[in-house]
């Protein structure tokens, strides 16, 4: 949560960081998470308490571990930019605040399902819930979670609103379906890219699409602020699948080097097999399709992925993604939400967490 103390110290670390030159950029970017937590406090608060109301079920488990996933945190990210998008088109009502907690429930559910395909234990500093109420309580609550934000979305009475949720649903299980397909395998890039967008960067581009419809967004806008968001939503999990390699479970509060156990290759990996030797290839490979780290260990792969300049690469495509975000943007005048728009990609890129 961007509220949360944990995430802000991390948050305010993200340093003062302008527009590049060469972007048509007028507006300057907000320099803080907690500038763009002050701008959305009420609202932030609102979703919170509204979150917990609405995953209270007769069936006491359901309960459970619905407040338990939301206690847990999160940076909030998705309801922050639904939240962002609808006031740069001058909404400010509650309906931002419901579809932000539909959004953030959405991404909760598929939070709840990702850990139990990726048989992850640990999910924001402490145990996973599958790991707490096993597997099929929890793909039964991932259900209900996603109705309930169904339920909340249809009390909009907009088809264009269930429309895109309905989409986005499908893109987001097939995002996860291709990339079990692909568990052990190579993949190329392009694949890899579009398996991303399915699975992460379209639910940042409906945040924004869902804020400029409900601001009454022409249709250009409307496309404008789904470009800022599937692009951030690229860095966004290219940046999360560099942490996983880079960084610790202390830090990350989920575990790490988990893509390469998975058998997952991400985009670092991909940018390291298509420049090395054929021994090199092999070992990497033998990561991939044994699941494990057996005799090739993960500070061996991290010294090839060096060796070819793979991590760095995989940065700079996020980087590039994060500008062409804040290039999608520069359509609107200058304002307060706008500026905190264009600090997003900074704090997606620069993140440690
Ligand atoms: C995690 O998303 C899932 C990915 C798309 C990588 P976040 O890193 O936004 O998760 P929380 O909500 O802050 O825990
Ligand atoms: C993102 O992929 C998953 C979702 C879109 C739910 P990851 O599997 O990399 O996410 P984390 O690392 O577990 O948060
Ligand atoms: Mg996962
Ligand atoms: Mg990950």
């Amino acid at each position: 949560m961007i509220c949360s103390s944990r995430t802000i110290v991390r948050l305010s670390e993200a340093t003062r960081i302008g527009v590049r030159e060469g972007e048509c950029l007028a507006t300057s970017a907000t320099s803080s998470a907690k500038e763009v937590f002050d701008l959305l406090r009420d609202d932030l608060q609102a979703i919170e308490r509204e979150f917990g109301k609405e995953t209270l079920s007769d069936v006491r488990v359901i309960t459970e571990i619905g407040e338990y996933l939301r206690a847990g945190g999160g940076k909030r990210l998705r309801p922050a930019l639904l939240l962002l998008s609808a006031k740069l088109f001058g909404c400010h009502g509650s309906t931002p605040i419901r579809l932000g907690v539909v959004v953030e429930i959405i991404h909760t559910a598929t939070l709840v399902h990702d850990d139990i395909i990726d048989e992850a234990d640990t999910r924001r500093g402490r145990a996973a819930a599958n790991t707490r109420w096993g597997n099929s309580k929890c793909v039964l609550a991932g259900d209900w979670l996603y109705m309930q934000s169904f339920k909340i979305a249809v009390q909009e009475r907009n088809f264009r609103i269930l429309d895109v949720l309905t989409d986005l649903t499908q893109q987001m299980v097939e995002g996860e379906l291709l990339q079990i397909e692909k568990l052990g395998k190579t993949i190329s890039e392009k694949e890899h890219l579009d398996l991303i967008y399915r699975k992460t960067a379209c639910l940042f581009s409906v945040c924004m699409r869902l804020g400029g419809i409900v601001g009454g967004a022409t249709p250009e806008q409307e496309e404008a602020v789904s470009s800022y968001g599937r692009n951030l939503g690229m860095a966004f999990q290219i940046v999360d699948d560099v942490l996983d390699l880079t960084a610790s479970e202390d830090v990350l509060g989920k575990p790490v080097a988990s893509d390469l156990r998975e058998g997952k290759a991400t985009l670092a990996v991909i940018h390291a097999l298509d420049r090395c030797t054929g021994a090199e290839r092999k070992q990497i490979e033998k990561v991939l399709q044994d699941r494990a780290f057996n005799g090739v260990t993960h500070r061996h792969v991290l010294d090839i992925l060096e060796h070819y300049g793979s991590l760095d690469a995989a940065m700079s495509q996020a980087a590039d993604y994060a500008a062409a975000a804040r290039k999608a943007i520069c359509i609107f005048p200058d304002s307060e939400y706008k500026r905190a728009l264009l600090w997003a990609p900074d704090f997606v890129v620069a993140r440690n967490s």
